[in-house]
């Protein structure tokens, strides 16, 4: 059975069209991740998944059950936001036990719940403390803990890492894909983190001015994707897109990822280094090949430097196509 199914969903607000014709299905147990840039859509898909916004025509179907005149509370659904929405004047169990006291759930159950939840978010030793208490990211686990309490059908995260600094944002990347494992659960989640969504995502759905570009799993899309838009929003760096007639191919568009050019003293692209970044592990090498700025990633360290003349080559099965509308050409 399928967790959810959106069928042809639109959402205007007045006369802003904000969701066009989104028609997708998450399965049971499936990572979602929804990816875009700011402004695409992917709260306000959320909130329609929700229930926190009505959609204005297309079908919505969480577990088999027809879902759109059906109240936020009753969809079996759990949300964690970017701000964690925590009651201050509640503590750590406060909050994790509200929503399910407001269900009259029996004690012991609410007990057993908080006690799980509690202890797979290494909450245990916090349940007694005030928010303001809290570290960003145990205030980040008990947004998480309070929805696991409900035992939803499925969970709905809109940027919950956005506000947590790297270090921490990669431990609690690591300890979502963690819960996801040991709940079983059907999630969907929205970054416009592209690690995020490339290291957690089973399937990735990419939003861009409110449609739907292209859904596959993280490698689908990035070793296929359907045209530039894709192309270019998964991967960092970026892929490099070189415009026609540069190479001498008339009408493309040539995309290159920046792991795939690489140094050769006869090589096709003749470039002027006008960056170079050392990370330890790899270079990434900024240039410009005819005025165009590429990025070229070397493995390894390279003592390459500002001004130098370098010479790339790329092989040709991996480079893509794509035409002046910005679809991809096979
Ligand atoms: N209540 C509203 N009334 C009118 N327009 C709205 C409303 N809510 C959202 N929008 C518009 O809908 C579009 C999508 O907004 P949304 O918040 O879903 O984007 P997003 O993809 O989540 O962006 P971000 O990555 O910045 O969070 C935006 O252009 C926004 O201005
Ligand atoms: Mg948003």
């Amino acid at each position: 059975m399928t967790a959810l199914t959106l069928t042809n969903v639109n959402k205007s607000f007045g006369n802003v069209h904000v969701l066009k014709d989104i028609s997708l299905e998450v399965d049971e147990g499936e990572f979602v991740v929804f990816v875009g840039p700011s402004g695409c859509g992917k709260s306000t898909l959320l909130r329609v998944i929700a229930g926190l916004e009505d959609a204005s025509s297309g079908e919505i179907n969480i577990g088999g059950q027809q879902v759109n005149l059906v109240p936020p509370s009753k969809r079996g659904i759990a949300m964690v936001f970017q701000s964690y929405a925590l009651y201050p004047h509640l503590s750590v169990r406060g909050n994790m036990t509200l929503a399910l006291k407001q269900e009259k759930q029996p004690k012991a159950v609410i007990e057993e719940r908080v006690a799980n939840a509690s202890r797979m978010l290494n909450l245990e030793d916090y349940l007694d403390r005030y928010p303001s208490e809290l570290s960003g990211g145990q205030r980040q686990r008990v947004a998480i803990g309070r929805a696991i309490v409900r035992e939803p059908k499925l969970f709905l995260f809109d940027e919950p890492l956005s506000n947590l600094d790297a270090a921490l944002r990669m431990n609690t990347r690591i300890e979502i894909a963690n819960l996801h494992r040991a709940l079983d659960a059907s999630m969907i989640y929205v970054t416009h983190d592209q690690t995020e969504a490339m290291t957690l995502a089973d399937k990735i759905v990419v939003l861009r001015d409110g449609r739907v570009e292209q859904i596959g799993s993280p490698m689908e899309l990035y070793n296929n994707p359907a045209n530039q838009f894709v192309a270019g929003f998964l991967g960092s760096p970026s892929m490099n897109f070189l415009p026609e007639g540069l190479l001498g191919e008339g009408q493309y568009t040539i995309g290159i990822r920046p792991e795939d050019l690489f140094l050769s003293d006869d090589g096709p692209l003749s470039a002027h280094v006008s960056h170079v970044e050392k990370l330890g592990g790899d270079t990434n090498v900024i240039a410009k090949i005819h005025g165009h700025a590429v990025t070229a990633r070397l493995f390894g360290q390279h003592s390459i430097s500002e001004g130098q003349e370098l010479r790339f080559a790329y092989a040709e099965d991996k480079a893509y196509r794509f035409d002046t509308d910005g679809q991809r050409l096979r």
